[in-house]
C-alpha cells in the first residue's frame, strides 16, 4: 500500500504526494468484520478511525434500550474526532455494518497535522458543517412527521452517504438490514417491510438482494424530501 490509498480520502484529497507518504507512515490499518463494535460509548478515546472501504453505523441507545442510528458512514469518511477535540469519552457507538477496513492515527499526530496542514482542517470543518445540517434535517424530521415519511427520508439520508448516482437513478449496494432502517426512522421492521413493498409497487424504488435503486432520485427527493 502506498499514499494513492489517501487521496481517496476527502479530507486528504487536495495534500501533495510526499505530504501523504508522511500522513501514511503514522496511521495504522485495521479489519473489522461485520457487525464488530469498533467504538464504545463512554469509553476514553484519543484516535482518530478513517474509513478506507466499508460502512459503519453511528449509534446511541435510548432510555428504553432501543439502538437509535444517529448517521450511517461510508468510504473516505471519518470518525472518532469529537473525543479528540473536546476531550471527553465517546459519544456514540461506532458498529461495522460491513466488513471494513479503517485507519488509525493518534491524536497528537492528527492535531500536528492539523497545525501544518490547515487544508485538512479547512476540508474537517466542512465535513462537520455537513453533519451538523444532517443533524439539523434529522432533528426537524424526527420531530414532525410520521413514519412513512420519516422511512423516504432515511432513504434519502442512505442515497447521500452510500449511494451512486447513475443517469438520474441513484443505486445504494450494501442497503443496511431493515432493523437499521427502522433504528434510523424511529420506526419498526415490520413498517419498514411494508414501505419499502409500497414503494416498490409504486415505482418508486427496486430491489435486488441488498441492491436498492431509486428509479428517479429528484422525483424522490421532490416528493419525500
Ligand atoms: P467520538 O465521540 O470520539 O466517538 C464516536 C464518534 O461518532 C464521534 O466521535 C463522531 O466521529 C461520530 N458521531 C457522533 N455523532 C455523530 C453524528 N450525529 N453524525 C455523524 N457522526 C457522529
Amino acid at each position: 500500500m502506498n499514499d494513492s490509498v489517501l487521496k481517496n480520502i476527502p479530507m486528504f484529497a487536495d495534500l501533495r504526494d510526499e505530504i501523504l507518504d508522511k500522513i501514511f507512515s503514522l496511521m495504522q490499518k485495521r479489519l473489522y468484520k461485520r457487525n464488530n463494535m469498533i467504538l464504545m460509548e463512554e469509553d476514553v478515546g484519543d484516535t482518530l478511525f478513517i474509513l478506507n472501504q466499508g460502512s459503519v453505523k453511528i449509534t446511541r441507545l435510548s432510555d428504553d434500550g432501543r439502538e437509535v442510528i444517529l448517521s450511517i458512514l461510508g468510504d473516505g469518511d471519518f470518525f472518532g474526532e469529537m473525543s479528540i477535540f473536546d476531550g471527553e469519552s465517546r459519544s456514540a457507538n461506532v458498529i461495522a455494518l460491513e466488513d471494513s477496513e479503517v485507519f488509525v492515527l493518534k491524536r497528537g499526530d492528527f492535531l500536528d497535522l492539523l497545525e501544518k496542514h490547515p487544508k485538512i482542517a479547512i476540508a474537517l470543518l466542512q465535513e462537520l458543517a455537513i453533519r451538523l445540517r444532517r443533524s439539523d434535517q434529522q432533528i426537524e424530521g424526527l420531530s414532525l412527521s410520521d413514519a412513512e415519511s420519516r422511512i423516504a427520508m432515511s432513504i434519502i439520508r442512505l442515497a447521500e452517504d452510500l449511494g451512486v448516482i447513475k443517469l438520474g437513478q441513484v443505486i445504494i449496494d450494501n442497503l443496511p438490514f431493515q432493523q437499521d432502517v427502522a433504528n434510523m426512522a424511529g420506526t419498526s421492521r415490520e413498517t419498514v417491510s411494508r414501505m419499502l413493498k409500497l414503494l416498490e409497487r409504486k415505482g418508486w424504488i427496486q430491489r435486488r438482494g441488498r441492491q436498492l435503486i431509486i428509479t428517479n432520485y429528484d422525483e424522490f427527493v421532490k416528493e419525500f424530501g
